[in-house]
């Protein structure tokens, strides 16, 4: 368990030191000890990091994810016909020009490949047994029954790219 330090002031504050000794003896001492060291652990880079930008190039919350397109890992999204395969977020996305930026599932609906996807000629081709879709996420081809690709909510705000899965 982590405590941070304002819940430890706080405990300080309200036990009191002298009945705290009292009803804890010794075995404050050594506990309090542990506190110290899980407080270090927690640096105030820590703390701020989980809120702001990080250094790979989005955030997610939930279901949305928010994309700094100047972020080397998705600045080719700015342009025309750039996409990736963005894996932690399991989406391909695709700017298909006229400042429009769409997203799709990347997990295959034939037999679930993720990892195996190309794109040309503004269609989208699974490696895996070879599907085919256009950016808009329909199938042209593949084996029998396989559905469209999901699509995701995309909106540009300045450089950034939000997605709502
Ligand atoms: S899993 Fe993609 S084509 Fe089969």
């Amino acid at each position: 368990m982590k405590i941070t330090k304002n819940k430890r002031r706080e405990f300080l504050k309200t036990a009191g030191s002298s009945a705290l000794f009292t009803a804890l003896g010794t075995s404050f001492f050594s506990s309090c000890s542990e506190a110290e060291e899980t407080i270090d652990e927690i640096s105030d880079d820590e703390k701020t990091e989980e809120n702001t930008e990080t250094s790979v190039g989005f955030t997610v919350d939930g279901s949305v994810y928010t994309i700094d397109l100047n972020h080397p890992s998705f600045s080719s999204l700015k342009i025309q016909g750039g996409w990736k395969r963005f894996d932690q977020g399991a989406m391909l996305i695709v700017n298909v020009g006229q400042n429009i930026i769409r997203a799709f599932t990347s997990v295959c609906p034939h037999a679930g490949c993720r990892t195996s996807w190309g794109y040309s000629n503004n269609n989208f081709r699974c490696g895996c047994h070879g599907a085919l879709f256009n950016n808009q996420g329909s199938v042209l081809s593949a084996p029998g029954g396989t559905g469209d690709l999901d699509s995701y909510t995309a909106v540009i705000e300045n450089n950034t790219l939000i997605v709502s899965k």
